[in-house]
C-alpha cells in the first residue's frame, strides 16, 4: 500500500481533550498534595503539548524535565527496542515523578523507563498517559492515569505524530490510508 496518502479523521475533540486534561491535573494534584516538588518529566517528543497543557492545570510547585527514548521511525510498527535518546537534565534520587506519554501502545517504552528511572531510586513515581490502546499490549504495564482508552487505530495531533507531521492538530484523529 502506498503510505503517502492518507487522510485524518476526526476522533477526540480539542474540547474534551481540555476537560479530561482538567480532570487528571485535579487528580494527580491530589495524589501529591503533599510534595515538596514534583519533577514533572515529560517523554519526547509526542508529549510536548500534552505536559504543556497538564502542568499549567496543576495546583502544585513543578519542575519540568525531558527524556527521549528512540520511537517507531517514520513508521507504523513497534520495533520493541527502546534507547535513551536525551537523558534527564536533573536528579531524581528521592523526588516524586510523573512521567508524562502520549500513547501506551505495546507498553516496551513505558516498561522500560519505568525500569530506568525506578534504579534511580525516586521517592515516588507515577505515569499519566494520555491515550492508553490495551489491545495492543505485549508487556503487563499500566499508566497510573489515562486520558482515553482508545481502539487499536493509529492517530495524530495534540503532539503526536505521523512521519513527524501532524503534531500541531488540536484535536486527535486517526490515520485512513487512501488507495
Ligand atoms: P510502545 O512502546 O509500543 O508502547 O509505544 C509507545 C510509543 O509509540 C508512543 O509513545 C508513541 O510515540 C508511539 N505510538 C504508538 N501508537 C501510536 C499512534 O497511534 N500514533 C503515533 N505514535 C504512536
Ligand atoms: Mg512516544
Amino acid at each position: 500500500m502506498d503510505h503517502s496518502h492518507y487522510v485524518v479523521d476526526p476522533m477526540i475533540s480539542a474540547k474534551s481533550i481540555a476537560a479530561r486534561v482538567e480532570v487528571l491535573a485535579h487528580e494527580i494534584s491530589e495524589y501529591f498534595a503533599d510534595t515538596e516538588k514534583l519533577i514533572v518529566v515529560g517523554l519526547l517528543r509526542g508529549s510536548f503539548v500534552f505536559i504543556a497543557d497538564l502542568v499549567r492545570e496543576l495546583d502544585l510547585p513543578v519542575e519540568v524535565d525531558f527524556l527521549e527514548t528512540s520511537s517507531y521511525g517514520d513508521g507504523v510498527q513497534s520495533t520493541r527496542e527502546v534507547r535513551i535518546l536525551k537523558d534527564l537534565r536533573g536528579e531524581i534520587q528521592g523526588r516524586d515523578i510523573l512521567v508524562v506519554e502520549d500513547i501506551v501502545d505495546t507498553g516496551y517504552t513505558l516498561k522500560h523507563v519505568i525500569s530506568l528511572l525506578k534504579s534511580r531510586d525516586p521517592k515516588r513515581l507515577k505515569v499519566c498517559a494520555l491515550l492508553d490502546k490495551p489491545s495492543r499490549r505485549e508487556v503487563d504495564i499500566t499508566a497510573d492515569w489515562i486520558g482515553f482508552e482508545i481502539p487499536d487505530e493509529f492517530v495524530v495531533g495534540y503532539g503526536i505524530d505521523y512521519a513527524q507531521r501532524n503534531r500541531n492538530l488540536s484535536h486527535i484523529g486517526k490515520i485512513r490510508f487512501l488507495e
